[in-house]
């Protein structure tokens, strides 16, 4: 009886962990199929903008005209001014498109992260924080940065890009700081992402839908347009395509410990940012008008290819509890065994679980063999192996895999 009802018990567990990773790749699937909706059509409305010629019959409703094939045709486009009294029959509005992206976003978050902070959000080895203190960390993170972006560019400042950038830049180290003193590296990262993705979303809700509806409302009802709300509501466009890049980088840099890993945290992040805010500068403006810009995008290309190397070029900082006998297979097995396998196994019992991670499994010699290169990558390099230190993993422990790898991962 005991035994049936335990059976029943962790089929219903593993039940729930397959509708957990479902609910996972849903989101996941939704998140960047919205994302991909959202960034096509601001990138090309941008484009667009900074691409129109003057209109040949010199129509004063008509800031410009390009033309554009596709599909055996071309397209006339024409952006027209509103004028009050005048509206064509039907308007699309954009504002799916950001709203999707936003919520699949925080419910991956929360299922991701949220759900399993014990694993993911926090790291003993950074910080002794509890998992509710953690979410209530990046909750603030989140919101705070848009008060504090919104409240900064809301005040006259907004006239002096020159105090005002360099001044968002350094709020964005802090907040890189902050988040990856109190965080675990992967979570940081995701976090100031998400920080900038809500900015991006709350920009069309607050400062780039609004005006427009108010514009045309006016024009609807025929009174004077105050087309000063236009140009307010493409400055924050603007600004929500310099940050599309950026925040792509930290939703990938998820994948890459290599890059979340990488010292110190807030000059990698602020290189993130301007390497992709440069490469839509280029795309879009192009060079021509500030080869600055090229110099400071490369610059933090390399710079950001250096301190993710540097690591792995100065190994002689290696800790003397390095050094010592090379243990036994034995004893790096009993490690990994109680360390690692509880997830990386055929059939293994860590709860939310049901196979094992991206199939690393960790059962015979051979396979741990075949695995020592990353093993040592991520447990003993960049310390990202176990999540979190889950399973609470020692210096020693750490030490005695190096020394392993290092004589050649022998057999015996
Ligand atoms: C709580 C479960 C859990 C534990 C315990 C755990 N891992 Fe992982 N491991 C994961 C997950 C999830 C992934 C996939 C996500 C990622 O790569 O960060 C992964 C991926 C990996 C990968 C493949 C990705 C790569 O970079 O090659 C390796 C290797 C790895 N883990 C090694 C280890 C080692 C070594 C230990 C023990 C010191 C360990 N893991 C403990 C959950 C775990």
């Amino acid at each position: 009886m005991v035994g049936a009802s335990s059976g029943r018990r962790e089929a219903a567990n593993n039940m729930e962990a397959v509708l957990a990773e479902w609910l996972g790749l849903l989101l996941r699937w939704i998140h960047i199929i919205a994302g991909i909706m959202w960034i096509g059509d601001s990138l090309l409305f941008m484009w667009i903008d900074s691409h129109l010629s003057p209109d040949p019959q010199r129509r004063s409703e008509v800031a410009g005209v390009t033309w554009l094939i596709h599909g055996g045709g071309y397209y006339h486009l024409e952006k027209r001014l509103l004028v009050p009294g005048r509206l064509p029959p039907r308007l699309r509005w954009f504002w799916l498109e950001a709203t999707s992206t936003w919520l699949s976003g925080f419910l991956l978050l929360i299922l991701i992260y949220y759900m399993s902070a014990d694993a993911y959000l926090i790291d003993r080895s950074v910080s002794s924080i509890t998992p509710a203190a953690a979410i209530a960390v990046g909750v603030g993170l989140i919101v705070g940065g848009w008060l504090l972006y919104d409240g900064l560019w809301r005040t006259p400042l907004v006239n002096r890009p020159l105090i005002l950038l360099p001044l968002s830049l350094l709020l964005l180290a802090a907040a890189g700081y902050l988040a990856t003193h109190v965080l675990s590296a992967r979570a940081a990262f995701l976090h100031i992402g998400a920080m900038l993705g809500t900015i991006m979303a709350a920009n069309v809700w607050v400062h780039i839908l609004p005006p427009q509806y108010r514009m045309v409302q006016a024009a609807r009802a025929g009174r004077e347009i105050d087309y000063s709300l236009g140009v307010h509501a493409k400055t924050r466009s603007t600004h929500n395509t310099y940050f599309t890049f950026p925040v792509i980088f930290l939703m990938i840099s998820q994948h890459f410990p290599v890059v979340f890993t990488a010292q110190p945290a807030w000059l990698v992040l602020i290189l993130f940012f301007v390497l992709g805010a440069g490469a839509r500068h280029i795309m879009l403006v192009g060079v021509r008008p500030a080869r600055t810009i090229a110099a400071a995008t490369a610059a933090a290309l390399v710079i950001l290819v250096y301190l993710t190397a540097r690591p792995v070029l100065s190994q002689r900082s290696t800790p003397p509890a390095v050094y010592g006998p090379v243990p036994s297979l034995s004893q790096v097995r009993a490690v990994l065994v109680e360390r690692c396998a509880v997830c990386h196994s055929e059939t293994p019992v860590m709860p939310g679980f049901v196979a094992p991670p991206v199939n690393v499994k960790m059962d015979t010699p051979q396979q741990i063999r075949a695995l020592a290169g990353r093993i040592k990558i991520r447990a003993v390099e960049q310390r990202t192996m176990p999540p979190g230190n889950i399973t609470h993993i020692t210096d020693e422990e750490r030490a005695l895999l190096r020394r392993w790898m290092d004589a050649g991962a022998p057999l015996k």
